[in-house]
């Protein structure tokens, strides 16, 4: 029993390390410190009703410890009913209007900023257009007017809307860039639109927000925000065909035998797999493992043990086989 009770005197610090705990996070994936116009929308309409529904919970309970302290019976009181009041006009009025006050400071600018947020900007000439397909357990981008198609890194110019139209391959998924506002689900038959803006060049963590299979939560992305040269320069990159080297040609030829069914690694093609043009560039293997030729064997071999539950299937190769595979894959610049 002893034990028990020294236990319990450990919740109130257990209490604290959660809390200390939940302030620890990361630039580049918090909606609490927004990178764009979108973000900080969002954040002031959080900051808007968290503030109302203080104020509320304050001003309730100062008057419930007031009516405690003030009308409770003291020493040498009498044993008397007080006087029995029913209805007062004044403080239905005040009850009434109060609410409905704050409500009218709450939904009129949550109405106008969820009018603005959903605006369609897909045939804005500024905007970039970015169509966004889920799939268990990777990302697929395509920029139809710039001709070009990616998977896990999503590249945008800073400065500039990205106007997205999102959907899903598969199963219910949700597209969510913290740093950049979000979220919104991507449903099977059915394209949701919206827009989003990066304020500047920096690379940002996108997550599926959605519970979808057992590697939902390796779901990751990474957005990687560029200046508009930059990025102009990438979608040039991203159309010329890379130089494959003399050293990389076997490997070039084990890929076209066991991966370019479902992997494309031209310009546009779409497949079963992620398209790996420009792979060599991304940030991550498999969108969770560092980019180096380690993790790229280690996904090869056994992408199970990756990520549960996802769709690659284990190619028998050898290891030589894999090392030029590698070899291949770190030359797609
Ligand atoms: Cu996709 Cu969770």
């Amino acid at each position: 029993m002893n034990r028990w009770q020294n236990l319990w005197r450990f919740i109130p610090l257990f209490g604290l390390m959660m809390m200390l705990l939940t302030g620890c996070g990361h630039d580049t994936i918090s909606a609490l410190k927004p990178r764009g116009p979108v973000a900080r929308d969002q954040l002031f309409l959080m900051k808007l009703s968290l503030g109302i529904m203080i104020l509320v919970v304050v001003v309730v309970f100062a008057i419930y410890v007031y009516v405690l302290i003030r009308f409770r019976k003291k020493k040498g009181d009498k044993d008397i009913i007080p006087k029995q009041v029913e209805g007062s006009h004044t403080l239905e009025i005040i009850w009434t209007v109060v609410p409905i006050l704050l409500l009218l400071i709450l939904a009129v600018p949550t109405v106008s900023y969820t009018v603005k947020l959903s605006e369609n900007h897909i045939n804005d000439k500024d905007a970039v257009h970015v169509k966004v397909t889920a799939h268990q357990f990777w990302w697929q981008f395509e920029y139809p007017e710039l001709g070009i198609a990616t998977a896990q890194d999503l590249v945008i110019p800073a400065g500039k809307k990205i106007a997205f139209e999102i959907t899903s391959a598969d199963v219910l998924h949700a597209f969510w860039i913290p740093s950049l506002g979000g979220k919104q689900d991507t449903n099977v038959g059915m394209t949701n639109v919206f827009y989003l803006e990066a304020d500047d060049a920096d690379t940002f963590m996108g997550k599926c927000a959605e519970l979808c299979g057992a590697s939902h939560a390796l779901m990751d992305f990474k957005v990687v925000s560029k200046t508009e040269a930059d990025f102009n320069k990438w979608v040039e990159k991203m159309k010329t065909p890379a130089t494959i080297p003399a050293d990389a040609k076997n490997g070039e030829q084990i890929f076209k035998d066991n991966c370019l069914s479902c992997h494309a690694v031209n310009a546009q093609g779409l497949g079963f797999g992620p398209n790996l043009n420009g792979f060599a560039s991304r940030e991550m293997v498999a969108g969770i493992l560092p980019h180096d030729d380690e993790s790229i064997k280690k996904w090869i071999k056994d992408p199970q043990s990756v990520k549960p539950g996802n769709k690659m299937p284990q190619i028998p190769l050898q290891d030589n086989q894999i090392n030029d595979l590698v070899k291949y894959l770190d030359s797609l610049k």
